[in-house]
């Protein structure tokens, strides 16, 4: 499992980032940069539009969930991010 760092951040502001048919969006942590699949594990809400609290967790918009940004990224459908790739975006 990658581990988050703590300070993450979301790119809520990025226009989104369409790969392979799923929206993604942009988490910065203290280990990379990771597009992460916009969409909330409870109901699919966009995480997006959320927040990080102060354990690290994306907060839904939705419904309030908070999961936890290294669990996200260990999602199969996570795609960290190399230098090269950075520059596309
Ligand atoms: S859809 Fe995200 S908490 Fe319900």
């Amino acid at each position: 499992m990658i581990k988050a760092a703590a300070y993450s951040w979301i790119g809520r502001d990025l226009p989104p980032i369409f790969r392979d048919g799923r929206e993604y969006f942009l988490v910065g942590t203290g280990t990379g940069l990771f597009l992460v699949e916009n969409r909330c594990p409870h109901r699919g809400g966009s995480l997006k539009f959320g927040f990080v609290d102060a354990e690290d967790r994306i907060v839904c918009p939705l419904h309030n969930g908070a999961f936890p940004i290294a669990a996200l990224l260990a999602r199969s459908t996570t795609i960290k991010l190399t230098e090269e790739q950075t520059y596309e975006l």
